[in-house]
């Protein structure tokens, strides 16, 4: 959920760390700080609020010369989002930052403050600065006190710990959090909790594994051990760049991101969409047999989009699909069926339900695969098989480009698994196939769709909530039609189905009630047109989305792409996300990060 960076070297000490947190503000953005260890001086800095305000703090700060820095972007767990919350925390001689939650923390607290440790916080992480100091006063040897730290530590972390009485080395481990390790050949070392921190700065890096720990140096570079035995660096050159990483003219990243939808599809589907059929180089021939039902397992619009193509799975692969929420799977004691695959679906490859009952399904013995847009990330690493979204980086908190190519990978899978059951035809197949190509157009967005919604926003700012209505595939689309609007404008929405609404929610019905229609021309529409009437005959004021024209909307949004559900499907997605971040900005919302949320949610 938080971001660390960590560098040895001889550059701007101060200036790469903080570039670091920059790239992973998204990640948390409560407060924020900066340790720098130099001729034997820790220098630190915390700010509570945005990285700005440490930017601020530190602006009178400068480092020259051979030194080390850790630095950390919050997003508060245990205890407020206080300066004396913030990391890096410290002890009487040593700082540390960490990501994740430290489960036995309180029992640890609880010993050390027996032994006279005063604590400062009210952090879990705190436990590691003040545990670190009392083993090194025990052993006499900064690298046994730390090994023996860790050793001490359960739940989740990645940990780097600096520390004066050994100032040529940053101490690090990782159990449950993510944290990379690299170089730029010319002796630097930096660390990020995503590669996104070291892009421009590293050419080769190392993701560690859980129960990786150890030190660098600029001796001795990447010292890396598990289970006391050292191991072997696993290096992996870096790619990517930083440009893409910028939000290129656009006024927020979410809204470059909505604009990218177009391009990224494109990576989604080159080299699996062939002239005749769906190709996973990723998959054996053989992954299918054998499994009887699919389950799908994510959060947020992560199920979102598993539940719109559970709809396809078992439409056109005609097999059994069942979607389920991680954090709720994770306690449920389901029964799981070694017969099923157990997909789950990640945009970042790190929230903690998702990983879990990914392991859940692991040891119960059943085969996984990811859908997942981050390599390397820890859903990634431990799933069988991974299929990657192939969306580049995403920043927005509200995830935009992620949703729709997992929506992608997804329809193709289930092409790909009607193939191996021969559950379509050859001629449904192809059609899928020229539906699929279409696809990167309908999400282009004209300059007349973004101006019509920019106009309509400013009508609904206000009343007492938003209900999005859909039916069949587009149910889950207005699921995560609400979801967007309620993350980044605040305002109440919920997703329905729209049969669903004379079953209780039409209660609600006035003219302060905004509906939301979903309205393909091509699924079910003279049902969900009766469900939009009920609506309006009860005053509900309706902004329908469709290419057919609906007298009863108070407005209208036309849609183009009316040749396939799918394409409707995608045409509307953008549609809802424009909404969402023109409501949001005529609210006057920080869009990218808003209040309460980070974009990768790395605690239960
Ligand atoms: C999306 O807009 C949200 N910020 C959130 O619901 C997200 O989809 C969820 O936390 C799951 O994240 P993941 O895809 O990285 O697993």
């Amino acid at each position: 959920m938080c971001g660390i960076v960590g560098y040895i070297g001889n550059e701007d000490i101060k200036e790469i760390l903080v570039d670091g947190l920059k790239e992973l503000e998204y990640r948390g953005y409560d407060s924020a700080g900066i340790a720098v260890l130099q001729d034997n001086e820790i220098h630190s800095f915390k700010a509570v609020g945005k990285l700005q305000n440490l930017v601020e703090k530190t602006k009178d700060f400068t480092v020259e010369n051979f030194g080390m820095g850790i630095g950390h972007t919050r997003w508060a767990t245990h205890g407020k989002p206080t300066e004396i919350n913030a990391h890096p925390h410290l002890g009487e001689f040593s700082y540390v930052v960490h990501n994740g939650i430290i489960e036995n923390y309180q029992e640890l607290k609880k010993e050390l403050s027996q032994s006279g440790v005063a604590f400062l916080s009210q952090t879990d992480t705190e436990v590691i600065v003040h545990l670190f100091e009392k083993n090194y006063e025990k052993l006499k040897d900064s690298f046994k006190a730390f090994e023996a730290t860790v050793e001490k530590l359960e739940g989740a972390y990645a940990v780097l710990l600096i520390t004066k009485v050994d100032p040529q080395k940053i101490f690090f481990a990782k159990n449950g959090s993510p944290m990379i390790v690299g170089n730029d050949g010319k002796g630097d070392i930096f660390f990020g909790s995503s590669d996104a921190a070291l892009i421009g700065k590293a050419n080769e890096v190392i993701y560690l594994d859980d129960g990786d720990y150890g030190y660098t140096s600029s001796k001795e570079g990447i010292v890396l051990l598990s289970d006391k035995k050292p191991k072997a660096l696993n290096k992996k050159a870096l790619t990517g760049d930083k440009i893409s990483a910028q939000k290129g003219g656009f006024r927020f990243f979410m809204e470059k991101e909505i604009y990218e939808q177009s391009e990224v599809l494109v990576d989604t589907i080159m080299g699996r969409v062939l002239d005749e059929k769906i190709y996973f180089e990723e998959l054996d021939e053989n992954f299918f047999d054998g499994i009887e039902e699919i389950k799908i397992c994510a959060c947020g619009t992560s199920y979102n989009s598993g539940l719109a193509c559970s709809y396809l799975f078992e439409r056109q692969a005609k097999i059994k699909t069942s979607v389920e929420i991680a954090s709720e799977f994770r306690y449920k004691e389901p029964l799981l069926d070694p017969k099923s695959l157990f997909v789950v679906i990640s945009q970042s490859g790190e929230t903690a339900d998702t990983l879990e009952a990914l392991k859940m399904a692991r040891s119960a013995g059943l085969k996984t695969l990811a859908i997942c847009n981050v390599d390397n990330s820890s859903i990634v690493r431990i799933a069988d098989h991974t299929l990657l979204t192939r969306a580049g980086i995403e920043k927005g908190v509200a995830s935009t480009k992620a949703f729709a190519t997992q929506v992608m990978v997804m329809w193709m899978l289930s092409l790909y698994i009607a193939q191996h059951k021969k559950s379509m035809s050859k001629e449904n197949i192809l059609s899928e196939i020229e539906a699929i190509r279409h696809i990167p157009n309908a999400v282009v967005v004209e300059n007349r769709l973004h101006e019509k919604i920019k106009r309509l926003s400013k009508r609904y700012l206000h009343g007492h909530g938003f209900f999005f209505i859909g039916r069949d595939l587009f149910y889950p689309l207005a699921l995560e039609g609400a979801l967007k609007l309620k993350e980044i404008s605040y305002l109440h929405a919920e997703g329905y189905p729209a049969g669903e609404m004379k079953h209780g929610p039409i209660a609600l019905a006035d003219s302060e009630l905004f509906t939301i229609a979903l309205m393909p021309k091509t699924l079910h529409y003279d049902k969900v047109k009766s469900n939009v009437e009920e609506l309006s005959a009860r005053d509900a004021t309706i902004l329908a989305i469709s290419p057919e024209r609906f007298e009863l909307a108070d407005d209208y949004v036309h849609t183009y792409h009316s040749d396939h559900p799918m394409s409707e499907f995608f045409e509307m997605m953008v549609v809802t996300q424009l909404l969402a971040l023109e409501v949001s900005i005529r609210l006057g919302n920080d869009v990218d990060m808003p209040r309460n949320l980070a974009k990768s949610v790395t605690v239960e």
